[in-house]
């Protein structure tokens, strides 16, 4: 058993949005330890520059290297579009941005038509439509951004009238198309999730790619020798930039909370 493979996993966001991933990969890999850390001083990240995205991926995954972790995943498709590279090169362990989902969407779709929902960021870098045009080159792929939608999530908006009514505007393209799976392009997402399936009356199927994300989690600590022997269940640590009751309400309902620790953190 080596020091390295005994760290914990770190994990990352902008906020709350986050946790949806690691909420799959405590379910997939029960005897790791994580460090998740929500900046949610600078949320939303997804309406601003790519210089100031990538500056606070990177001020992040210091923090989190400092730690130290054996392995980053960025729990943000809009870090991941954006800051991959810089946070890659910038730390020395591996790093694993989330996945687009779009394998999961097109093999679903009877249409042949899916949609994407996601920040300003992540659509602007076309990211999802050059995936799944590689996948399928016939696909037809619609790009929706949501400007609001993870600053709502993140201000505790789950289902009320405001978020009702910011997610029926963002339906209303996608349910005007022949459109039958819509790829969850931001972390922040699926916590609205029961929302959205109500407003689109089982029209449209959502995917949450988390589970992809764990499988490249998977294949990264297979292929670097890096699985906890542990036999115990592992430890939780969440730590937030502004406030944690957002925080601590959502993880309390869905993570394993026997051995979680939540607190402020300044980066
Ligand atoms: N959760 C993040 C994502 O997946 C972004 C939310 C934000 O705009 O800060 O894109």
């Amino acid at each position: 058993m080596s020091n390295r493979q005994q760290l914990p996993i770190g994990v990352f966001d902008s906020g709350v949005g986050g946790l949806s991933v690691l909420k799959v990969l405590q379910e997939q890999f029960p005897n790791e330890d994580f460090v998740y850390i929500g900046d949610n001083a600078n949320n939303p990240v997804g309406n601003r520059s790519d210089d100031e995205i990538t500056a606070l991926a990177c001020r992040i995954a210091d923090a989190l290297e400092n730690q130290p972790v054996k392995l980053i995943v960025i729990a943000c498709n809009t870090f991941t579009v954006v800051a991959l590279d810089a946070v890659r090169a910038r730390v020395s362990v591996p790093v694993i941005g989330v996945s687009q989902g779009v394998k999961s969407a097109i093999d679903a779709s009877k249409s042949n038509t899916i949609g994407i929902m996601a920040t300003v960021a992540t659509v602007n870098s076309h990211i999802h439509k050059h995936v799944a045009l590689e996948v399928d080159h016939e696909i037809l792929v619609w790009e929706q951004p949501c400007p609001e939608l993870a600053g709502l999530i993140e201000q505790g908006h789950l289902d009320d009238h405001f978020v009702r009514d910011v997610c029926s505007e963002y339906l209303e393209p996608l349910l005007s198309r022949e459109i039958d799976v819509v790829v969850l392009g931001c972390t922040h997402f699926p916590f609205v999730q029961p929302l959205l399936e109500e407003l689109t009356e089982g029209r449209i199927r959502f995917i949450d790619p988390a589970f992809e994300t764990s499988e490249l989690v998977r294949r990264t600590l297979a292929g670097n020798d890096l699985f906890n022997p542990q036999k115990t269940s592992g430890s939780v640590d969440l730590y937030f930039t502004k406030d944690i009751v957002l925080g601590d309400m959502l993880s309390a309902s869905f993570l394993d909370t026997s051995r979680r620790t939540i607190e402020y953190i300044t980066l």
